[in-house]
């Protein structure tokens, strides 16, 4: 099933994510569920805020990029209760776009290099480091479940530039060619 996404402005957005336990109702079906939708809408991560749910999941399928990125090869994870435990290395940038904000395309500044702790949708522990695409990925998807967007990590010149943008998807006058959770989109009285 297709979930609608969160658009930018949606309060779920901005939780701090909660952790689950093994006994989170219809895990196996919401996974499956985010996945589908993440491929619908032709992304390469989705993190679970981002369907309106504020707990510590997120998922990539980074295998669309493995023809130009050997890491991307296979590249399809789970990460429950995701916990980063160091970042490091160069800073670089790299650009950037997000399903809950559609249109846009910015580059962002982020670490090389993160060593991550997590559950996989098999509740197997994983300890593991990346770096290069994948870690790009992950921390963007991290920031999903810490509340985080990327334009919090832009400079102030570039979120200016971009703020009438926000406001547009925000207020639901974008058509992402998905269905989206508006904040601000003025509710119909008679359904
Ligand atoms: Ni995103």
């Amino acid at each position: 099933m297709i979930l609608p996404v969160t658009a930018y402005g949606h309060p779920t957005l901005r939780k701090k994510a909660e952790d689950i336990d093994q006994n989170y109702e219809n895990l196996d079906q919401l996974i499956g569920n985010m996945f589908e939708t993440m491929h619908y809408a032709n992304g390469i991560g989705l993190a679970a805020p981002q369907v309106n749910l504020p707990i510590r999941l997120f998922l990539i399928d980074a295998t669309p990029y493995e023809n130009d990125i050997p890491e991307a090869k296979d590249f399809k994870k789970v990460f429950i209760n995701a916990e980063i435990v160091d970042k490091r290395g160069e800073e670089l940038n790299m650009e950037e776009g997000c399903l809950s904000i559609p249109g846009i395309h910015e580059e962002v500044t982020r670490p090389g290099e993160i060593h991550i702790k997590y559950y996989d949708e098999n509740w197997t522990f994983h300890d593991e480091k990346y770096s290069g695409m994948i870690a790009r990925i992950i921390q963007h998807e991290y920031d999903h479940i810490e509340g985080i967007l990327f334009p919090d990590r832009l400079s102030t010149l570039r979120k200016t530039l971009i703020r009438g943008k926000l406001k547009d998807i925000a207020y639901g006058k974008v058509d992402p060619g998905y269905k989206m959770l508006y904040p601000k989109l003025k509710k119909k009285t008679a359904k």
